[in-house]
């Protein structure tokens, strides 16, 4: 009888042992299930992600493209000032990476050169294209170009950076430039690189009032301003970049880089 109770009872207890197995293999299926469902939905977010991103790179070169032709197109019209920017880029490129910035910090500052004079798009064509000297009224109208083109980058959070060298870019040491009148480097490094590199396209450009300077004439009046207007040891640097072959420019120029330092947010950065 003891015997009989006993067999029951383990054929019992195997009993609810195969229901509580059964029920565990359920739940580890739904289990399975469930964590696959949750890895395809993190791997659709993940993809999600990345097209975002592309997207968002895309629509962040259309609307450089879109600023950068509206720049070319005023530049265009001039045959004194054709491909300044272009020039004016390459060279600021040239010296950031020979100052040892970043390549992402060297971009920012070649983008900003792109677009630095974008805001003369709000200076009147008769003034811009003015063969003599400006009147002190048209001089006030034509000063305004910084602020104008830092205004029209200013709302693109990616390009933050370039809105503040954009606004100082005719910023001069002794506090003679515009629009602030910023002195030494409260003067953003940035903006002082495309100083540099603008004063030095300007000279060696023919412009209706007076034909092009020789690079080494160039050089001598930027050593004249250096430590002056512009910052002298960009302007030395400047002669490094200028040396290097053509196909190096844009990748640091000549020698490597003399990193002392130096910093794209070196300077405050102030309101637009
Ligand atoms: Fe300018």
């Amino acid at each position: 009888m003891a015997g009989e109770v006993a067999l029951s009872q383990a054929l019992s207890y195997a009993r609810d042992l195969k229901c509580a197995y059964e029920a565990a293999r359920a739940r580890e299926s739904e289990l399975v299930e469930a964590n696959d469902r949750l890895r395809k939905g993190y791997q659709q977010t993940l993809q999600y992600a990345v097209d975002l991103k592309k997207t968002y790179c895309r629509l962040q070169r259309t609307i450089f493209q879109s600023l950068l032709g509206l720049a070319n197109a005023l530049e265009a019209k001039d045959p004194y000032t054709r491909g300044h920017s272009t020039r004016v880029a390459e060279l600021a490129r040239g010296l950031a990476l020979r100052i040892g910035l970043s390549h992402l910090a060297a971009e920012t500052v070649a983008q900003a050169a792109l677009l630095h004079d974008l805001g003369k798009i709000g200076v009147p064509e008769n003034i811009l294209r003015k063969p003599g000297p400006l009147s002190d009224q048209e001089w006030e109208i034509m000063r305004r170009h910084p602020v104008t083109g830092a205004q029209i980058v200013a709302p693109l959070e990616f390009l933050d950076d370039g809105a503040v060298i954009v606004r100082h870019h005719h910023e001069r040491l002794d506090g003679s430039g515009y629009p602030d009148g910023l002195t030494g480097e409260g003067i953003p490094l940035g903006a002082r690189i495309v100083a540099v590199a603008d004063v030095y396209d300007a000279l060696t450009s023919a412009r209706p009032y007076r034909a092009r300077f020789a690079p080494a004439e160039a050089i001598r009046v930027l050593h004249g301003e250096g430590g002056r207007t512009l910052d002298g040891r960009l302007v030395a640097l400047l002669v490094d970049v200028l040396d290097a072959a053509p196909a190096a420019q844009g990748t640091g120029g000549a020698g490597r880089p003399v990193a002392d330092g130096w910093d794209l947010h070196d300077a405050p950065e102030r309101p637009v």
